[in-house]
């Protein structure tokens, strides 16, 4: 897919103010810093559409980005940052859980983790969360560049691996750098793929 046009619409902290248009959406998620503000850039080739920091806790708020004036990025803020306070953490957490469990035109929630980490509790139980409440996702591994191909490749089918023990099938899975830009066009044409399919699921019988 070629990324003609990407602009900012809107910051929210409530995800009913997000835009009312119907439109395929997709956010990203996942640990404080694991790299989706990066992540969004690199898709749609803009240097600086979406805030990236070296910081934790750069994103506070969710952020619509329309995308060739047919579809929405969303850049979610992130989770599980320690040294937030718990009151900030917990209002972070309602503003994510309010936007994925009431967001109709969400088609798909990519779920960051970086390839070199070991499986986290806390990404583990998020996922088992998006399973119990039927939330469609995808596993995003990041910054795949800042190890050699080989440990990378044997860290993330160890996650995916790990996974299996407690689900039946995995979910698609992307690997992904935003230095070098893999796994752009992986995403992208799947992107596309979901684009074509109607909006909303047919309502259940
Ligand atoms: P919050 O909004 O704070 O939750 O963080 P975020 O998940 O949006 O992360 P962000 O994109 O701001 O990236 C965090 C840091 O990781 C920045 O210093 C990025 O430059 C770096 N980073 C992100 N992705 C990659 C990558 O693929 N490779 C490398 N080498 N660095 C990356
Ligand atoms: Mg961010």
């Amino acid at each position: 897919m070629i990324i003609n046009t990407a602009r900012f619409v809107i910051s929210n902290s409530d995800y009913r103010k997000c835009p009312s248009d119907m439109r395929h959406e997709y956010a990203f998620i996942g640990r404080s810093n694991v790299g989706k503000s990066s992540l969004i850039n690199m898709l749609t080739v803009r240097k600086d559409l979406a805030m990236t920091s070296a910081t934790p806790g750069k994103t506070m708020l969710i952020n619509h980005f329309l995308i060739n004036d047919k579809w929405y990025i969303v850049d979610l803020p992130g989770y599980g940052y320690a040294r937030r306070s718990k009151a900030d953490r917990d209002k972070l957490e309602s503003i994510i859980k309010n936007y994925i469990l009431g967001r109709a035109q969400m088609t798909n929630l990519f779920v960051l983790v970086d390839s070199r980490h070991e499986p986290q509790k806390i990404d583990l139980e998020f996922m088992e969360w998006l399973g119990e409440n039927g939330v469609p996702f995808s596993i995003v591994f990041t910054k795949m560049d800042k190890q050699g191909n080989n440990v990378g490749e044997q860290k993330t089918a160890a996650y995916c691996e790990k996974l299996l023990e407690t689900w039946e099938e995995l979910p698609p899975v992307f690997r992904t750098s935003s230095q070098d830009k893999r796994g752009r066009d992986a995403i992208l044409n799947y992107i596309e793929e979901m684009n074509r399919l109607p909006l909303l699921a047919e309502p259940e019988q």
